[in-house]
C-alpha cells in the first residue's frame, strides 16, 4: 500500500489520501522523503486522541537510541534551542510549563487586544488603494510576527530577520540553511536575553526571567529555548490560520454572507476554520522508548509516530459531513491545537489574532473576493497553508 502525502495530489488535496488511510491503514508506517526516515502516521480521530494521551511515547530526543537521534535530529546546531516543553516529558515538561504559565497568563494575552487591533489597522492601511493583494504577503504573516515581537519585547527593526529565521525553520530548503539559521537565531536570543536581564521591562521576556516556583527558575538555555519555541510555534501557525480563514470564507460565499449578517458567529467561524483547514497538519511526533503495540501494529522503539490532525478533523465518525465548511457547526472538539499535556499553550492568542484579523478585513473591505489565481496547499510536513491567497476588493 502506498500513500503519497508528499506528491502532487497532496498539494491539490490531501483529504482523499487521508480518507483512504483511515479506511485501509489507520496506523501505518510511511517513509518521509524530507527526513529520509520512516514515520508512522495515525489518522482516525479516536486513535489520535488515544495517541496524544499515551505516555509510552516520548518527545524527549535525549532518551532516544542513537540510531533514532541520527535519523531524526541531525542538525546538532539546534540543540542549544531545543531544551523546551515540546521536546520534553513529565516531570521536566510539567516544571517548564508551570514556569512559563507564570508569565504567559490569560490576562497578558487579553491585554494584547488593543495592540493587535491597531497592528491590523496599520497593516491594512497602505494596501487599501491597491484593489488587489496576496493576503499572505501583506497581512496574514505580518500580523503574528508583529504580535510576537510586541509580546516578547523584540525591537521592530529586528522583525525582518525574525521572519527569515522562522520561515527557514518551518520549511527548511536544506540542512545547511537550518544549521545557519540555528546559529544566528541562537546568538541573537542570547544577546537579547542578556539585555533584558540588565534592563527589565514589562514584556514577556522579562516576566520569563523573573518566573519562579518554589525557588526554581529557568536557566539561560531553557530561557532561550522557550523564546525560540514561542516564535517557532506561534508565527507560521497563526499566519496560516489567518490565510486559511480568508481562503475558506471567500471560497464559501454563503458562509461569508452568514458571518457578515451575524457577526456573533465570528468565534464559531474561527473554530470551524481550525477544524476544516488546521494550520498544523501533523504533530511533531513522539517516539516509543521500547517496542509498543498501538492500533493493532507493533511500533519499534525509536521510530517516529505522528498524529494527522488534518485527518482527525475530517473523520466522519466524529464530524458529520466533514468536507462541508459550516461556521455554525459545533466544531470545538477539533484537534487543531493537539491534546493532552502538550496542548497548544498559545491557543487563546491564536484565536484572538484570527478573530481580530477577520473582523478587520471584513470591516475594511466590504467587497472582498478571491482573485482568479491558482492556489494549492504548500509543501511541508508540519504546517498546512495555501501557497497564495490572492484577493480583490
Ligand atoms: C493557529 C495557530 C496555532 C496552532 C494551530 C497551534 C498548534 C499547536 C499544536 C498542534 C501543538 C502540539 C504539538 C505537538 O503535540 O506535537 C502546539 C503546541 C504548542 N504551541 Fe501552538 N499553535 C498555534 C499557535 C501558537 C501560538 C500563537 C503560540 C505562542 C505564542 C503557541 C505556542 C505553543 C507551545 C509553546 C506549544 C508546546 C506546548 C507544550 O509542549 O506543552 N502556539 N501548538
Amino acid at each position: 500500500m502506498t500513500f503519497d502525502l508528499w506528491g502532487e495530489q497532496a498539494h491539490d488535496d490531501p483529504l482523499p489520501i487521508l480518507a483512504r488511510m483511515r479506511a485501509e491503514a489507520p496506523v501505518v508506517r510511511l517513509f518521509d522523503p524530507h527526513q529520509e526516515a520512516p514515520e508512522w502516521m495515525v489518522t482516525r480521530y479516536d486513535d489520535v486522541v488515544e495517541l496524544l494521551r499515551d505516555n509510552r511515547f516520548s518527545k524527549d530526543k535525549r532518551k532516544l537510541p542513537d540510531k533514532a537521534k541520527d535519523m531524526y535530529f541531525r542538525v546538532s546546531e539546534l540543540d542549544a534551542l531545543d531544551k523546551h516543553m515540546l521536546f520534553s516529558d513529565p516531570p521536566e515538561h510539567t516544571r517548564l510549563r508551570s514556569l512559563v504559565a507564570k508569565a504567559f497568563t490569560p490576562r497578558r494575552i487579553r491585554d494584547l487586544r488593543p495592540m493587535i487591533v491597531e497592528s491590523a489597522r496599520r497593516l491594512l492601511e497602505p494596501v487599501r488603494s491597491r484593489g488587489e493583494a496576496d493576503v499572505l504577503e501583506v497581512f496574514a504573516f505580518a500580523l503574528p510576527i508583529t504580535v510576537l515581537a510586541e509580546l516578547m519585547g523584540v525591537p521592530v527593526e529586528d522583525q525582518d530577520r525574525f521572519q527569515g529565521w522562522t520561515k527557514t525553520l518551518a520549511a527548511p530548503p536544506d540542512f545547511d540553511s537550518l544549521r545557519r539559521m540555528a546559529v544566528e537565531f541562537h546568538d541573537y536570543l542570547v544577546a537579547f536575553v542578556d539585555r533584558r536581564r540588565r534592563e527589565p521591562t514589562d514584556d514577556l521576556t522579562s516576566a520569563l526571567i523573573e518566573a519562579e516556583e518554589s525557588g526554581d527558575t529557568l536557566d539561560v538555555v531553557e530561557l532561550i529555548s522557550m523564546l525560540f519555541l514561542l516564535i517557532a510555534a506561534g508565527y507560521e501557525t497563526t499566519g496560516n490560520l489567518i490565510g486559511n480563514a480568508v481562503w475558506a470564507l471567500l471560497s464559501h460565499p454563503d458562509q461569508l454572507e452568514r458571518l457578515r449578517g451575524t457577526p456573533a458567529l465570528l468565534e464559531s467561524a474561527v473554530e470551524e476554520v481550525l477544524r476544516f483547514a488546521p494550520p498544523v497538519k501533523n504533530t511533531i511526533g513522539a517516539y516509543p522508548l521500547s517496542d509498543v503495540e498501538f492500533g493493532g501494529q507493533v511500533i519499534p522503539a525509536g521510530e517516529k509516530v505522528v498524529a494527522s490532525l488534518l485527518s482527525a478533523n475530517h473523520d466522519p465518525s466524529r464530524f458529520a459531513d466533514p468536507g462541508r465548511f459550516d461556521i455554525t457547526r459545533a466544531a470545538d472538539k477539533h484537534l487543531a491545537f493537539g491534546l493532552g499535556s502538550h496542548f497548544c499553550l498559545g491557543a487563546q492568542l491564536a484565536r484572538l489574532e484570527a478573530a481580530v484579523a477577520i473582523e478587520a478585513l471584513l470591516r475594511e473591505f466590504p467587497k472582498l473576493a478571491l482573485a482568479d489565481e491558482p492556489t494549492r496547499w504548500k509543501a511541508g510536513v508540519f504546517v498546512h497553508g495555501r501557497t497564495k491567497v490572492g484577493v480583490t476588493w
